[in-house]
């Protein structure tokens, strides 16, 4: 296992990713994590990730020193590096300027050969985003290499295995990130790649299978492709033991309760569809704020499920397709290194009311391996690639209040958007595409006749995890057809623009 102690870099899962891409097992720890359970984890490598903060500055970010003495070989990044430049004994200083983008790397000709560098051609190009930078070394650390502005962009220390990289080798910018990391865990940590999403799956099989014992689980299902995975690789594991419910909140898109049930049924998931919508909308009455919104889902979410729990004599567990960057965000904004951007619904008060226990098989992978594993489970390619979707659903696209009315204005708005866009060629590319109620009027003409009608957004993006994205550019020819049938066919909608905003500084919502 190899750790990844987190102090709030934006690449942090890249740096995951990366390792999983090597076949390594990997796991992010918050930088406050307690030693004694870092340790308890028995890491083979730990990897101090880069963080927005500076080591300079009082309070900042810090990891207890004792982790020297663990005897394991350790690689800071960027911020990391430069923690391990100050605990011993270096200089880090900040400089006024910020050093971001492609730099050229140059090796010193002096390296041991067996090491971090192994492979690396003796000049190349790295990623760079810092301010500060190390003035001088710690006492025994070498340097390895070097930039125009950065002296020390490489440095460690071969017989502690301690080493530091001011550059990010998670990034696909940096030519040789790989091999470095790669260095970093076979050939300086002595580790063998044995992860794969098959092994995944064993493991997870396995676990489900001696935690659950002969207990009964309810699984909470959003239709979604993450629940809808969750759901087929429990119906193998624990066939005869499980409850699908799926709660119907009445802000689905058009017929999709319909397809999430097509969808189970293909799988031979037996369905239990809770038709919720009438408490929804009335817990929604008067509410304006999308943060209220999100939280009001959620509180009833949970009523729901936990008074279709009690219906099942005996249930023991609670099956949730809780994903990685969940887990990860929640505990990044625990360490209050990241500032909490929205509130995801989840049923997270649900097991504690309840007294049961959490099943969450998808819990440490991310969005791509979780579709990775729905090919592995034989899962057909029109579930596997659905476009992701929230779970407070159509609420966060409707700015201002949620009615039914105004539930299936939207409803025809994105039908025809979707509809539209699948007959592009493009469509493949697309992560999400949808349309948003602005609840803003403005003055049309429609035939002789003035009209004062709502403007609506549409927004079509791509990501690869939905944690940064960018904007979908359609052809105008597909625009204009579905501006066209949009303010043709919705009644009450007179214009339509296109959103054109990349996250940051936008999120992919609008709630
Ligand atoms: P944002 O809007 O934060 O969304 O850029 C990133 C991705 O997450 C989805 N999303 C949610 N998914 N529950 C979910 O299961 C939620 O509350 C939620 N809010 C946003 C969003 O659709 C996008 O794919």
């Amino acid at each position: 296992m190899v750790i990844v102690i987190d102090f709030g870099s934006q690449y942090t899962q890249l740096i995951v990713r990366k390792i999983r891409e090597l076949g390594f097992r990997s796991e992010i720890l918050p930088f406050n994590t307690p030693i004694e359970e870092i340790k308890d984890k028995k890491p083979g490598a730990i990897i101090l990730s880069g963080g927005p903060r500076s080591v300079t500055e009082k309070n900042a970010p810090t990891i207890s020193p004792l982790i020297w003495s663990f005897d394991i070989p350790i690689l800071g990044i960027c911020y990391g590096m430069q923690l391990i430049s100050q605990q011993f004994g270096g200089k880090v200083v900040s400089s006024p300027t910020k050093e971001y983008g492609s730099s050229q790397l140059f090796l010193n000709s002096n390296l041991p050969a067996d090491d971090l560098f192994r492979g690396v051609p003796s000049q190349d190009t790295v990623w760079m985003s810092h301010g500060d930078y190390i003035s001088s070394l710690p006492p025994s650390f070498t340097t390895y290499a070097s930039t125009e502005s950065c002296p020390i962009a490489a440095m460690g220390n071969s017989e502690k295995r301690v080493y530091g990289v001011q550059f990010h080798p998670e990034v696909t910018h940096t030519h040789s990130g790989k091999i470095i990391l790669y260095n970093f865990l076979s050939v300086v940590a002595g580790l063998k790649p044995d992860w794969s999403i098959k092994s995944y799956l064993e493991e997870i099989t396995y676990s489900i299978k001696t935690s659950v014992g002969q207990g009964k689980v309810i699984v909470a299902l959003s239709g979604g492709v993450d629940s809808t995975i969750m759901v087929t690789l429990l119906s193998k594991t624990l066939p005869g033991q499980i409850y699908p419910i799926f709660i119907d909140h009445g802000l689905l898109r058009f017929q999709e309760a319909e397809e999430v049930l097509q969808a189970l049924a293909k799988i031979s998931v037996a369905d239990n569809i809770i038709n919720a919508q009438d408490r929804f909308f009335a817990a929604l009455k008067n509410v304006k704020e999308g943060e209220k919104k999100r939280k009001i889902i959620g509180r009833e979410f949970i009523k729901v499920l936990e008074s279709e729990a009690q219906k099942i004599p005996g249930v023991t567990h609670l099956a949730q397709g809780t994903i990685y960057p969940d887990v990860i965000e929640s505990a990044v904004s625990v360490s209050g290194l990241a500032a909490k951007i929205k509130t995801h619904h989840n049923v997270g008060g649900l097991p504690k009311r309840l007294r049961l226990k959490l099943v969450e098989p998808l819990r440490y992978l991310f969005k791509d391996e979780v579709r990775e594993l729905g090919k592995l489970l034989g899962l057909p390619l029109s579930i596997i690639e659905r476009q992701p979707f929230p779970g407070p659903g159509l609420a966060v696209r409707i700015l201002g209040e949620v009615t039914i009315d105004r539930a299936n204005k939207l409803r025809m708005v994105d039908k025809i958007f979707r509809d539209e866009l699948r007959e592009w060629e493009g469509y493949k590319n697309i992560w999400q595409a949808f349309a948003v109620l602005t609840g803003v009027k403005t003055v049309g003409v429609k035939g002789d006749e003035r009209s004062y009608e709502e403007l609506v957004a549409i927004r079509a993006v791509s990501s690869t995890d939905g944690m940064t994205a960018d904007w979908i550019e359609i052809p105008p020819a597909v625009l204009r057809k579905i501006s066209e049938r949009i303010t043709r066919e919705v009644a009450g909608v007179n214009r339509v623009v296109y959103d054109i905003t990349t996250k940051p500084p936008s999120t992919i919502e609008w709630e």
